[in-house]
């Protein structure tokens, strides 16, 4: 593991953004007990804030989510939406999204997200071809993330935007070792060169990628 921030200042920043409420707290600490093993996966609380900001800032009305595990990320973006917005949130495991789905009616989001159990690849092909969504962020399988990115971007409103997130791999997208790290090394790659898309990465935990459609 390669610690792109020292873990001193890493705490820093978990504590230096809007502070999380008593839902997310619970959703995180409830996570973690429940699914040890899995509870790694979800964003943490300054990426789940930075989230909030920028569906906040491009006025997002409709978004969808590849990769929802318990829910962290889902009501970071959902409680960013304008008012009547909404939030297409796709994942493969019914046991994972029954706690995302506890914790939505909590938060008082249930009327704003939409589950769809399925691989996200199924889902995002069958929405409408039109540029209708407003903000994507990226958090599933590795290996899918290039072809998220081609289903995404020509559905992607001019001015819209998507998020990738650990895109940094750890690291090891300067040396792949594995498929994923191949998938997101090459995505990370063509996304530089395609003229349809401004993009920054920012070093925020893994790594995430900030891409704005242009037009
Ligand atoms: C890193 S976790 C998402 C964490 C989440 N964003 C959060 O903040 O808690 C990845 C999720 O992607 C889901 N996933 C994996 N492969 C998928 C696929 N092909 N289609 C849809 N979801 C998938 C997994 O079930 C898992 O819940």
């Amino acid at each position: 593991m390669a610690d792109i921030i020292d873990p001193a200042v890493g705490d820093y920043l978990l504590t230096h953004c809007t502070p999380a409420d008593d839902v997310l707290r619970d959703l995180a600490a409830e996570t973690w007990a429940k699914l040890p093993g899995a509870a790694g996966m979800q964003v943490s609380h300054d990426e789940g804030a930075l989230l909030t900001m920028l569906v906040r800032l491009t006025g997002a009305e409709y978004a969808v989510e590849v990769g929802t595990f318990t829910g962290y990320s889902s009501i970071c973006i959902a409680r960013g939406l304008r008012p009547g917005g909404r939030l297409l949130a796709c994942d493969v495991s019914d046991e994972w999204t029954a706690m995302a789905r506890d914790y939505w009616q909590r938060a008082g989001l249930t009327d704003r997200i939409e589950l769809r159990i399925a691989p996200a690849l199924d889902t995002l092909r069958a929405l409408p071809a039109e540029p209708l969504i407003d903000f994507a962020f990226v958090d599933a399988d590795k290996t899918g993330y290039p072809d998220y990115y081609d289903a995404l971007v020509p559905r992607l409103r001019p001015g819209g935007l998507m998020v990738f997130d650990n895109v940094l791999r750890d690291g090891r997208v300067l040396d792949p070792r594995d498929e994923s790290d191949r998938a997101v090394a090459g995505l990370n790659d063509r996304i530089v060169t395609d003229e349809r898309v401004d993009s920054v990465m920012l070093p925020v935990r893994d790594g995430v990628t900030l891409i704005r459609k242009r037009g």
